[in-house]
């Protein structure tokens, strides 16, 4: 299906573990990742870009669990940073400071003070309020911000329009129009130091002309910058390369990725910084459930599976494909709707979808979910979150305990 992810015979493995053997021991819901995986998809990506000299940033927001972030950081990852909880999630699991990247429209001064104060390599700043902002925090810290501009490259990456970034109808960075003035104002501030220039354009990208199409835009800035003696060392091409959802398809290679990138930043002579999160974790990981119950009525069937959109909520969201297959291979395909037990009519996990016939307590498999899977789950309906698992050949650990009532009002007080 996906590396490291396969039948053998009827059962599913991931490495070499059945999937059947971490339901039954550990329970359901449950992310499962693999480290085999995580290493392939790592250096797939990384090397890719092994032509100049690069930092593979993380996108820690795709999947955050210290362990996998852990992992990550042995290969020589950095992380891409959106919240001063990631940074410290990323301190945690061991990831350099001088490899943190952090940006976000809403940085809060404890947040710059926190990051500043943990020495991380740049800030990616999004607006002159930011900026000058910044400035006094910095100011206040005694220690110099290395910042970026995010600039937004007003490029369309055909995307799902919630996963956009990069168009000048959106939120995020400054106007390319602008850029030039803003890193103007940076120059003459004391506690900001321009060292680098960053944009994303957006998250499942899976025709890489746009990066090229940005990335040529930004480097005609960083020349103009340059010409006015600032000096830009790090080109910032953000995350967003898409992987496949479905084990048929099939998306481009990191490497044509590079192609897009690679020279403008050999013609700067700049070092690069990418910060993939989905292609290095998306089909790193998956959610097994269990059927609880099969309702079979005219025209319909709906597998209640014990995963809702609380635990992977990216098919409510977005209406976003996951393929699900079964831990035990079925015979008899028929056409059913796969749902939680959340009550919204849209906890939907599949819709319509061929399925070989199930019968209650099958194990199920929702792939692709290693990417704003866990990550983006909640207690809604005050549901424990799943444990999280991470697999290393035949044997498997627990990286993340299911949650338990205690979890659930942790912090809440009847008064
Ligand atoms: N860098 C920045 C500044 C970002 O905002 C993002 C993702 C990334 C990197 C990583 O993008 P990736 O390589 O993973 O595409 N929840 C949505 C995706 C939201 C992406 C937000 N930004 C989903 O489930 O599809």
């Amino acid at each position: 299906l996906f590396p490291f992810i396969e039948y053998r015979g009827r059962k599913l493995f991931v490495e070499d573990v059945d999937v059947q053997a971490i339901a039954k021991r550990i329970g359901t819901p449950v992310y499962v990742y693999s480290k085999a995986a995580f290493s392939y998809w790592f250096n797939e990506f990384d090397s890719a870009f092994n032509d100049v000299e690069h930092l593979t940033a993380f996108a820690v927001k795709s999947c955050s669990n210290i362990a996998i972030l852990r992992l990550l950081a042995e290969m020589g990852a950095g992380a891409d940073t959106v919240s001063a909880g990631e940074i410290f999630r990323a301190i945690n699991a061991g990831i350099a400071p001088e490899k943190i990247v952090f940006a976000g429209v809403g940085k809060r001064k404890d947040e710059m003070e926190y990051a500043l104060s943990h020495g991380i390599l740049m800030f990616n700043v999004e607006s002159r309020q930011e900026l000058e902002t910044l400035n006094k925090v910095a100011e206040k810290l005694r220690k110099r911000a290395r910042i970026a501009i995010r600039v937004n490259p007003d490029v369309d990456p055909k995307t799902h329009p919630y996963i956009s970034t990069g168009l000048r109808t959106s939120k995020f960075g400054i106007d390319y129009d602008e850029a030039f003035d803003v890193y103007m104002k940076a120059k003459e501030m004391e506690w900001v130091e321009p060292i680098g220039i960053h944009f994303h354009i957006g998250s499942q990208i899976l025709d890489v002309s746009p990066f090229e199409e940005a990335s040529a835009k930004v480097a005609d800035l960083v020349k103009a910058l340059r010409d006015k003696g600032l000096d830009i060392e790090y080109f910032d091409a953000g995350g967003g390369l898409g992987i496949n959802y479905h084990p048929e398809e099939n998306p481009p290679s990191s490497s044509s990725l590079a192609e897009r990138i690679v020279p403008f930043v050999k013609e700067l002579d700049c070092k690069l910084i990418l910060e993939p999160g989905r292609r290095i974790s998306g089909n790193s990981g998956f959610l097994l459930t269990e059927v609880l119950y099969i309702k079979r009525k005219e025209g319909k069937i709906f597998y209640i599976v014990d995963a809702a959109m609380n635990d992977c909520m990216r098919p409510s969201l977005y209406d976003a494909y996951h393929h699900i297959v079964p831990a035990e291979k079925k015979e008899n395909i028929e056409i059913v709707d796969v749902v939680g037990p959340v009550c919204e009519t849209g906890d939907i996990l599949a819709k319509e979808r061929e399925l070989g016939k199930c019968e209650q307590g099958d194990i199920l498999a929702v792939l692709s979910a290693g990417a704003y899977g866990f990550s983006m789950s909640s207690n809604y309906n005050s549901r424990v979150r799943p444990a999280e698992i991470l697999v290393s050949g035949s044997k498997f650990e627990v990286i993340r305990e299911r949650e338990t009532f205690g979890s659930l009002i942790e912090g809440e007080k009847i008064v």
